[in-house]
């Protein structure tokens, strides 16, 4: 047995499957309706030559699911650069399936942090999991861009150069034709700023707020620094 993580929620694997444990009946309810109401649960890519993945549950209880375990390495641990692009791969793929050319909009997936994508490279497999409960929300498509990239800028690692090659990495394999820079600007602003309140409502303390406050100027100054960076691969200028 292997215990991921027991706050908010329960969470653990055994016997090769995992299972997620819900404060009360309705929040499990509703997050494995939305699971169920993916826009694809297997896809695949020819470009990558990857399968794309959705997490598949397994059983549903009143308290808590049963799901499939996802095969390979989270990219929270993974030192391969190429995961990040198969990951952008992944993201454009799940949009492209409600993508609508005129509102420039889409089924959005809500959570798309790196803890939630799992490369398998034995296979050839991708798999997302934990949507959150944005999920099946019509949104922009720089919204669902901008949690990735966060989650990258937000871990401990101050080493710049390796952040702009995983954010590189990463826009790569969405590809850039789609993507608005202001907006995606935007969004990334508000997201560093609701990660940090977020931080600070799980568990509130003086020295949470001292940290949080930390987090959050060191999570801006890493942002300033790629910025200029971000905005030179959407809006393809060469120099
Ligand atoms: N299907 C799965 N396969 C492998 N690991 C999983 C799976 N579901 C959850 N996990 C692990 O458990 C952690 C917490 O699960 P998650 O669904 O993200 O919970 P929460 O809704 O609390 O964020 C994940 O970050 C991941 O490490
Ligand atoms: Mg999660």
């Amino acid at each position: 047995m292997k215990v991921y993580k027991i706050s908010p929620r329960l969470v653990f694997l055994s016997n090769d499957k995992v299972y997620k444990f819900f404060n009360n009946s309705k929040e499990c309810e509703d997050e494995s309706d939305k699971i169920n109401s993916s826009p694809f649960s297997d896809y695949f890519d020819s470009d990558t030559k990857y399968n794309m993945k959705f997490v598949k549950i397994l059983h549903v209880n009143k308290y808590f699911y049963i799901m499939q375990p996802a095969k390979g390495l989270c990219l929270n641990d993974t030192k391969n650069i190429l995961d990040y692009k198969l990951a952008g791969s992944w993201l454009r793929i799940f949009h492209n399936f409600s993508y609508d050319e005129q509102s420039k909009k889409a089924f959005l997936f809500s959570d798309f942090d790196i803890s939630h994508v799992y490369v398998n490279h034995n296979e050839n497999e991708i798999t997302a999991i934990d949507p959150g409960t944005g999920f099946g929300t019509i949104g922009e498509i720089e919204n669902d861009i901008s949690r990735l990239i966060v989650s990258l800028v937000q871990t401990k690692s101050f080493n710049i150069l390796i952040l702009k090659q995983r954010i590189n990495s990463f826009l790569n394999g969405y590809k850039v034709d789609k993507i608005n820079y202001d907006k995606l600007d935007k969004y990334i602003d508000e997201r560093i700023k609701k990660n940090t309140k977020k931080m600070l409502k799980l568990n509130f303390s003086l020295k949470r707020l001292l940290i949080g406050k930390f987090f959050l100027i060191f999570s801006n100054l890493k942002y300033i620094l790629i910025k200029k960076n971000i905005k030179k691969i959407i809006n393809k200028i060469d120099h």
